[in-house]
This record gives C-alpha cells, sequence and structure tokens, in this order.
C-alpha cells in the first residue's frame, strides 16, 4: 500500500498537462488546452484539459477525469499502478509502508512461488526444445496440431519429460524449497517420496496481467481414459482463478484496440485464434465464468463475444455466465461454429479472413440467442413457454440501463410473439424484486413515495413527456449539488426575514431527497447521487477529488461533466427584471431545482394511481386504497407547489 502522505505528495506534484502532454499533443485554447483524443482517430480536436480545475474530458469517448485516472484509461493501469508511475515521472520514492511480518511472510511465500515458476516454465521450454525427447514428444505434439513456432515460443509452451522425478531432481538441486514446490503442484509427494506432478505432459504456462508466470495447464498425450486430460495448478498465493484468465496478458491490447473480447473455452483455442491475429481472445479454462473475471475484462472493454462449439453442449450452462455479464452492465454476443467445431478446430480449416467474416456475420446478440434456444425447447407447450418469458425477463433485469432494457423488450416481444406490455408487467415485478433485495436491511421510508414503477406500462406515450424533463431535472440537482456543495443558502428569503436560518446547500439536497424516498431514474445519476449520499453520512465531508479519482469510470466521467458544465446561475437572469445577487440566483436554483423535481415526481405517481385504480376497478377490486393514496398525494402536490410558488413565481 502506498501511504496517504505519498499518495498527496504525487498528487500534488503531478501537472496534468504536462503528463497528458508526453501522450497527446496539446494546444492552448483560453484557459484550457486541446488535442486530439487518443481513443478515437477523430480530426477535430475534442479533447480538453483544465490545468486550472486538474481535470480532462475527452468528448469523443465520454472519458474524463484527473491525472490519476489519465493514465488508468491510456495504460490500462489500476490506480496503485498509475500512482507508482507518476511517482517514478516525478522521482518521488514510494517506500511502502512497513509490512507486518505476517505480511512479510506472505509476500516472501508469493515472491517464492513466483520464483518457482518462472524456473519451472524456464526448464520446461528448455526441455521441449533442446532435448531429444522434449523434441519427438512434445514440440512434434504442438506441430502435429498445427501450432506455429511463433506461438509455441509466444504462449512459451514447455514438456515435463516421461521421468518420474525430472522436474522433481532439478528443482530441489536448484534449491527451492520442498514447502513451495509442492505448493505449486509441480512436486508432490507420497509416502516421503517426491515426483513429478506434470510427467509426460505439455505445459501451457498461465500468465498474469504483467505476465508472470502463476500456474500452468499440463495436457496428457495419453489417450487413456483414466487419465486426467489436463492437470491444473492449484490455488495459492499467486494463483487465484477465479480471478485469472488464460490468454489476457497477451489479449489486452488487442481488446482494448478492437473494443471487444473472446471469450473461449480453453487454452489451445485461445493459441488458435492468436495465431490467426484475432489477439483480443481468452478463455476462461474450464471454469464457469466469474464476477472478477468479467471486472478484469471490462478495464479494457465493455463487449464481450462468446465463442461456442457448435453442438451447443455447455451453452445452456452457460447462461448463468451471459447473467453475470449483464449485471456487470456489458454487452454480450453469442457465436456459434458450424459442424461442432470448437475455435481451434474451426481456425484450423480456415484462413484469418474466413475467421473473421463468419465472426463478425454469426454474431448473435445475447437476447436473440438465448430466447431463440429455449423457445426452441420449449416446442410451444404453453408452460414452458411461460417459464421461457420469465427466463428472458428476469435476464433483461439485470440490466442497469433501463434504455437498453427497453430495447431489448421491444426486441423479446417481436421473437416470442409475446405483446410488450405483458414483458414490461413482468419486467416491472422482477425490478421491484431485484430492488427490495437490493434496499434490504435500509431503513428507508417507504410510505408516500411507495414504489414508483421503473418503466412506465404506457411507456411509448409518455417517454417524451416525463423522461426527458425528469432526467434534465436530475441533472440540473446534481450539478448544484457538485458545484455549490460547501455554500449556504436559506429556504425562507432572508430579505424578507432577517432571522432565516442558513443550511448547507448538500445537506440541504441530501435531505430533501432522501427524506422523501425518492430515488433518481435515471441509472447513471442515480448511481452518483448515492455515491455521494453514502459517503457524505460515512465521512461528513464532500471531497471532489475523492469523485475524481473514483474507482468506477462511470462516476468518474459523469462528475468531471458535471464540473465542466456547471449549473449556470444566469440561466435565471433571462426571467428577472431586477438584478438580483448570486446568493439570491443561487438560492432560488437550489429551490427551484429540488421542487420542481418533486412536483414532477408527484404528478407522475399521481397519474399511475389512476391508472393502476382503473385497472383494478375492472377487476372489481376495492378502490379506497386508492383513493386515500390519491388524496395523500395531492396533498403533497399542494405543499411542494405553495413552496415552489413562493419561492420562484413571485
Ligand atoms: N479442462 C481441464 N481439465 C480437463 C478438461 C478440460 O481443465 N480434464 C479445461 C482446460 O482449460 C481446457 C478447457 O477446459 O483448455 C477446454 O477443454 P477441452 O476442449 O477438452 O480442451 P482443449 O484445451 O481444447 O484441448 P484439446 O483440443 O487438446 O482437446
Ligand atoms: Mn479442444
Amino acid at each position: 500500500m502506498i501511504p496517504p502522505h505519498k499518495v498527496d505528495e504525487i498528487l500534488g506534484a503531478a501537472r496534468i498537462d504536462e503528463v497528458i502532454g508526453e501522450f497527446v499533443n496539446l494546444k492552448r485554447s483560453g484557459s484550457n488546452l486541446k488535442g486530439l483524443s487518443p481513443w478515437s482517430d477523430e480530426k477535430t480536436p475534442s479533447f480538453m484539459v483544465s490545468p486550472a480545475k486538474g481535470i480532462f474530458k475527452d468528448f469523443s469517448s465520454g472519458k474524463g477525469g484527473n491525472v490519476v485516472t489519465f493514465i488508468m484509461e491510456h495504460e490500462h493501469f489500476t490506480y496503485p499502478e498509475a500512482l507508482r508511475w507518476l511517482a517514478k515521472r516525478y522521482n518521488i520514492e514510494v517506500e511502502e509502508e512497513k509490512p507486518t511480518p505476517e505480511q512479510e511472510e506472505a509476500r516472501n511465500e508469493r515472491e517464492s512461488l513466483y520464483v518457482i515458476n518462472d524456473f519451472a516454465r524456464n526448464w520446461f521450454t528448455q526441455q521441449m526444445w533442446e532435448t531429444e525427447e522434449g523434441q519427438n514428444i512434445g514440440l512434434s505434439y504442438f506441430k502435429e496440431r498445427g501450432f506455429k513456432e511463433s506461438a509455441i515460443q509466444k504462449f512459451q509452451l514447455g514438456y515435463n519429460p516421461d521421468d518420474y522425478q525430472a522436474f522433481t531432481n532439478t528443482a530441489k538441486s536448484s534449491g527451492y524449497k520442498d514447502e513451495y514446490l509442492l505448493a505449486t503442484a509441480l512436486v508432490k509427494e507420497k509416502n516421503g517420496r517426491f515426483y513429478d506432478g506434470y510427467k509426460g505432459r505439455v505445459i501451457f504456462p498461465i500468465h498474469n496481467l504483467s505476465g508472470r508466470v502463476i500456474g500452468f495447464g499440463g495436457r496428457t498425450l495419453k489417450a487413456d481414459k483414466n487419465i486426467p486430460k489436463y492437470i491444473n495448478s492449484p490455488e495459492n498465493l499467486v494463483y487465484d482463478k477465479s480471478s485469472s484468465l488464460y490468454g489476457l496478458y497477451f489479449a489486452k491490447q488487442s481488446i482494448a484496440k478492437e473494443d471487444n473480447c473472446f471469450l473461449v473455452e480453453g487454452y489451445t483455442d485461445v493459441i488458435s485464434f492468436h495465431q490467426k491475429s484475432i489477439e483480443n481472445t481468452v478463455a476462461s479454462s474450464g471454469t464457469a465464468l466469474t464476477k472478477e473475471q468479467i471486472k478484469l475484462i471490462s478495464r479494457y472493454s465493455q463487449n464481450i463475444t462468446l465463442v461456442y462449439d457448435g453442438d451447443k453442449a455447455g451453452v445452456k450452462a452457460s447462461l448463468r455466465g451471459i447473467d453475470l455479464i449483464l449485471e456487470q452492465g456489458m454487452n454480450v454476443k453469442v457465436i456459434l461454429l458450424p459442424d461442432d467445431h470448437d475455435p481451434d478446430s474451426f481456425s484450423k480449416e480456415h484462413d484469418r479472413i474466413e475467421i473473421k467474416e463468419y465472426l463478425s456475420k454469426n454474431a448473435q446478440d445475447f437476447i436473440a440467442f438465448k430466447a431463440a434456444l429455449l423457445m426452441q425447447d420449449a416446442q410451444g407447450d404453453p408452460i414452458k413457454t411461460n417459464e421461457v418469458v420469465h427466463a428472458m425477463v428476469n435476464s433483461i433485469a439485470l440490466i442497469p440501463d433501463s434504455i437498453l432494457r427497453s430495447i431489448y423488450v421491444n426486441e423479446c416481444s417481436r421473437l416470442m410473439s409475446i405483446s410488450e406490455s405483458a414483458l414490461i408487467s413482468e419486467l416491472n415485478k422482477s425490478l421491484r424484486k431485484n430492488h427490495k433485495q437490493s434496499f434490504r436491511g435500509n431503513n428507508r421510508r417507504d410510505e408516500d413515495f411507495a414504489e414508483a414503477p421503473i418503466i412506465k406500462t404506457d411507456f411509448n406515450e409518455q417517454k417524451k413527456f416525463d423522461e426527458d424533463t425528469i432526467e434534465h431535472q436530475e441533472r440540473d440537482i446534481l450539478r448544484i449539488m457538485i458545484n455549490y456543495h460547501d455554500r449556504m443558502f436559506s429556504l425562507e428569503d432572508p430579505l424578507e426575514d432577517e432571522e432565516a436560518e442558513e443550511i448547507n446547500i448538500l445537506e440541504f439536497m441530501l435531505d430533501e431527497i432522501e427524506g422523501d424516498d425518492l430515488r433518481f431514474e435515471t441509472t447513471a445519476y442515480k448511481q452518483l447521487f448515492d455515491e455521494i449520499s453514502r459517503v457524505y453520512d460515512e465521512t461528513e465531508k464532500f471531497d471532489q477529488n475523492f469523485f475524481i479519482h473514483h474507482d468506477l469510470e462511470t462516476i468518474r466521467s459523469l462528475f468531471v461533466d458535471l464540473m465542466t458544465f456547471p449549473y449556470n446561475l444566469d440561466n435565471w437572469e433571462r426571467m428577472e427584471i431586477m438584478v438580483v445577487s448570486e446568493d439570491q440566483k443561487l438560492r432560488r436554483a437550489v429551490i427551484e431545482s429540488i421542487y420542481a423535481y418533486k412536483s414532477k415526481r408527484v404528478e407522475r405517481m399521481i397519474r399511475e394511481n389512476q391508472l393502476a385504480m382503473k385497472d383494478s376497478s375492472a377487476l372489481g377490486a376495492d378502490p379506497t386504497p386508492y383513493l386515500e393514496t390519491q388524496i395523500k398525494l395531492e396533498t403533497i402536490k399542494r405543499e411542494i407547489n405553495k413552496t415552489l410558488g413562493r419561492t420562484v413565481l413571485h
């Protein structure tokens, strides 16, 4: 860990124009600097750096942040990696915090495991290229499979001789400790006798993101069904299966460049694709896809394309994996290869152009794919079809973005011949269930503003009327919160009431929104609002830098956006005859933004309540609860409009 005072020192020393200037040619433009976006091929500069604010904004890709996030984005670094890079650039020595004895020991063990893995990788390749057995058995196996020497070298493939103690003896005589050798399982022990774990196998080293070897897969060359085809390293301090992906080290640049990641099943599939210059390919190596693995990919691209054998076995098992990807807000496509081919065999029979063409022509959107797959199974049976609809809706409900969800609802309705409104009402149920689950244990008040559906049932008609303005209003509220967070204001007009109490604007806005248990509807705005609220609750502070450095790219770039285009108080001037003070303008802006928003939300709840009342009366249900809600909502609306009118309209 880099100690906090060092982080401050690094941030203090790093000049954003200097650092970015190393990667982008910047020209002065007013108080800012402009250049060509490093993330697109633009001709007119849309990349902006503000040395005064310490931020950059790339209008072509939407990315934005401070000097650290620029390095993170540009070099695909983690936060500490970026800090270290900057420290080096500014000659700041980063002495890590003094580790505890346990940390020291773990670090020693980790280092030792890396060293052993490196030693083993080296020895296995040497055995394969330089011994007769290695060449005749290991190397010729790979070559028969169609691997070129360049690929064999790039992936550092090797061979463990078919001898009980070939590796064991070498490793022991080189002084490696039993304890660590056993932790890699390259050496095993039985009754005090040590022997090779990978005897007679060809070796696939597994690399971490910085290219160090963390484990091995060893494939048998025997056809014997009783022998495991692959032996894989056990988990240890350097190898965490759920957060590593085979081939990612070699694929990461290409994933970012192509803005897509092909996910295949195994070692040989990865190597075959790379060999055909389809380098944005990784494998989860025989295990089910995990959240951590998906997050790793999302550092480079938001798009994953799963490539499966044509026989579809295993496809169903992976549907859960697809849901995991959706949950991360990423896009998924699926490609089925023809005639029981896997990527390895398919790429042997086709050249690079043919493969690329097949991949681009046959990438199906996951929705189309899953619907078709499940509908085929249901074969028109109504009960099964109903289950399919539920499965589809549950998948769609995981997608964080509401616009994307509605696109999928539309597509699904077409694919399964089910009315869009039936799907939407199912989707709303599922969304509410997820929503409740994520708020469980949270003591929010859920009375007056209960359960506004996230997608309205009469989606198409009201979309324009409502959503444009609600999104706008949410944006304005956030802008004011961010840009005037430390300013005070009073709800009563201080010109009329001298004792009007002053409150902090940020606190007021948080209280007003959360006190009424209103949740923002626009996904990105909600995410930022919730995070501001969480941090404020925890620290009672608002620190712009925290958000400019935020772990989540969505929060970072939205925050910078809102800082770049602060709320323009002069909007008010149009409506004013008299010139008013900035404080007065700000006060009106705060009140208007909050109360106009609330007013809009309540109006909508009233409409929804009326619709629900109509539906239920058609079913002969008791309308009393709806009438009660109606009265309550009308009262709230009057109160809101009173405050609004008092401040803004008088
Ligand atoms: N796998 C494994 N253990 C096994 C079988 C498979 O760990 N007994 C993993 C490996 O990571 C393998 C992947 O699952 O790469 C896919 O399996 P498979 O298609 O059988 O292996 P390939 O690597 O494609 O090997 P080959 O083409 O030589 O059959
Ligand atoms: Mn295979």
